[in-house]
């Protein structure tokens, strides 16, 4: 009754619930995408409901995402809600531990050892662990056999990230000691720790040591490769934040090249992996799919297969539509939130959200919606194809206007205001790690196609469930499926 008698017509509809406390959280919890699509239908694009006692209100579709996402420094803040969670894991003065200015050079600094140069040398690296990993691993030694993915996606995940990102020092320890640690680092990276990111428990312990150790592992090889001259001829993102400047001419201290290299391993995995994941369990639903991007890596590059070059991934359109469809349905990070610092109109309504609330992006919502991609539910790269029209001119285009892009302190970037497919975010947080994910997963599923054939292993052509009990989507484990060698 409370919640019919004291509602506040400027404020947006509440979604009903029994408990004061615990709100909507169990069904927000238990399946985001469908509590977002069930809540819209009944109230529009902007509710509001309780999220472990904070009132926190959803706007979704293309002006939602970019009344959130765009929203100004005076209005929004991300570090407020995250630090808590982010700032044990990745360590002090970086990220959401430090003013948001610092946050854009900082992010200026990665973008920039982002560069075609780079990626160059990323190719041939990330298809050589690849390679590397289906030959070693005990599990692929057979001719055919099941295999549960999302561990091994993991691994050749951070195998091929450690190894381009953070040099060849950084990645040969990860066959000891820095498995592990990141482990346990990733065990402070789940929900329960937004609750409880500050009490005595053993993974909290646990976690804390495994911060401490990993930071000085990275600050050991900072200072060798200081003192031996840098003489590396990688490309590598630590060698890049080493000689890095802050504008008021502070050069990046060790401590934060170690934080932010530990930051975008962090940022960059779980994404990456739940995204490579999703891609592999989507091909071997679809079989032929697989059979294509071989016959187009067969027409485009030669029947030989010649070792894949980084000019070679925009020759491959179909293999370039796999990564953006399977992201357009299985986006990693369903919820982006901010904390509202002033009261907030919200354009073409009557809402005016006070700074007690906390904002809910769900980017994911327009790109399933199918008002801008028909079918929504259909997983077919073919909609990507440049004369289909399941996809928004928009969307295929980009922001084309000038005035569309926007600095932040990090370089231009699009505001992406009116785009319903936002799987990398927009505004001044956006991922700085889009171009490197997409050569990342490119490289993956090229080599992967090249080496197997999957299929489901019932034969059918069933989709494993999607597990939200972490921070990011991922597929509900085990998720098992067939590969055969190709000779
Ligand atoms: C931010 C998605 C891979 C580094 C973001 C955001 C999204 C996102 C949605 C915005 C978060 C927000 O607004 O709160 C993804 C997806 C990936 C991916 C879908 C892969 C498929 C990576 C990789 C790296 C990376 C590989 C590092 C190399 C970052 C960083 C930010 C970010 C540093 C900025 C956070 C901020 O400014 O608050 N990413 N990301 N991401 N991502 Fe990614």
């Amino acid at each position: 009754l409370s919640q019919i008698l004291f509602k506040n017509p400027n404020e947006p509809p509440m979604v009903f619930h029994w408990f004061p406390f615990i709100g909507s959280t169990v069904t927000y919890g238990m399946d985001p995408p469908r509590f977002f699509k069930e809540n819209r239908d009944k109230f529009g694009d902007t509710f509001t409901f309780i999220l472990l006692g904070k009132k926190t209100t959803v706007a979704v579709g293309p002006a939602g995402n970019d009344f959130i996402l765009n929203g100004k420094l005076k209005d929004v803040n991300a570090e407020e809600i995250y630090t808590v969670l982010t700032t044990p894991v990745f360590g002090k003065d970086v990220v959401y531990d430090c003013p948001n200015a610092k946050l854009m050079e900082q992010k200026k600094f990665m973008k920039i050892a982002l560069t075609t140069e780079a990626f160059r040398s990323y190719v041939p690296i990330i298809s050589g662990e690849v390679q590397s990993y289906f030959k070693k691993n005990a599990d692929f030694k057979p001719k055919s056999g099941v295999i549960d993915l999302p561990k091994k996606m993991a691994e050749i995940t951070i195998f091929t990230a450690s190894h381009a990102l953070q040099g060849s020092a950084v990645r040969s320890r990860f066959d000891e000691t820095l498995a592990a640690l990141y482990h346990d680092l990733d065990m402070g990276f789940t929900p329960i720790n937004f609750m409880l990111h500050w009490a005595p428990l053993p993974w909290n312990r646990k976690r804390d040591h495994a911060q401490r150790t990993v930071a000085s592992i990275y600050m050991d090889i900072i200072k060798d490769r200081r003192a031996n001259g840098d003489a590396h001829e990688e490309h590598d993102m630590m060698k890049h934040l080493m000689n890095s400047t802050y504008k008021n001419g502070t050069p990046v201290p060790d401590h934060e090249v170690a934080h932010m290299m530990i930051a975008l391993l962090m940022a960059g995995q779980h994404s990456s992996s739940s995204t490579s994941s999703w891609i592999m369990l989507r091909l071997a639903q679809n079989p032929e799919i697989m059979e294509e991007l071989l016959q187009e890596q067969i027409r485009v590059l030669g029947a030989d297969l010649p070792p894949l070059q980084y000019e070679d991934l925009a020759k491959l359109p179909l293999n370039q539509a796999i990564i953006k469809e399977t992201l357009r349905i299985h986006a990693p990070i369903h919820s982006i939130m901010r904390a509202v610092k002033q009261p907030m109109p919200v354009p073409g309504t009557k809402y005016v959200i006070p700074p007690s609330h906390v904002l809910l992006a769900a980017p994911g919502v327009s790109a399933s919606d199918p008002q801008y991609f028909p079918s929504p539910d259909t997983w077919d790269p073919h909609r990507w194809e440049v004369d289909s029209p399941n996809v928004p001119s928009i969307v295929r285009n980009g922001a084309v206007e000038e005035e569309e892009k926007i600095d932040y302190g990090y370089g231009l970037v699009s505001k992406g205001a009116g785009s319903p497919y936002l799987p990398f975010g927009a505004g001044r947080h956006r991922c700085i790690g889009e171009q490197f994910a997409n050569v990342q997963l490119q490289t993956i599923v090229a080599e992967t196609v090249r080496a197997f054939k999957f299929s489901n292993v019932d034969g059918s052509r069933n989709l494993i469930g999607t597990d939200y009990a972490s921070l990011f989507s991922r597929p509900l484990e085990p998720a098992k499926i067939r590969y055969e060698r190709r000779d």
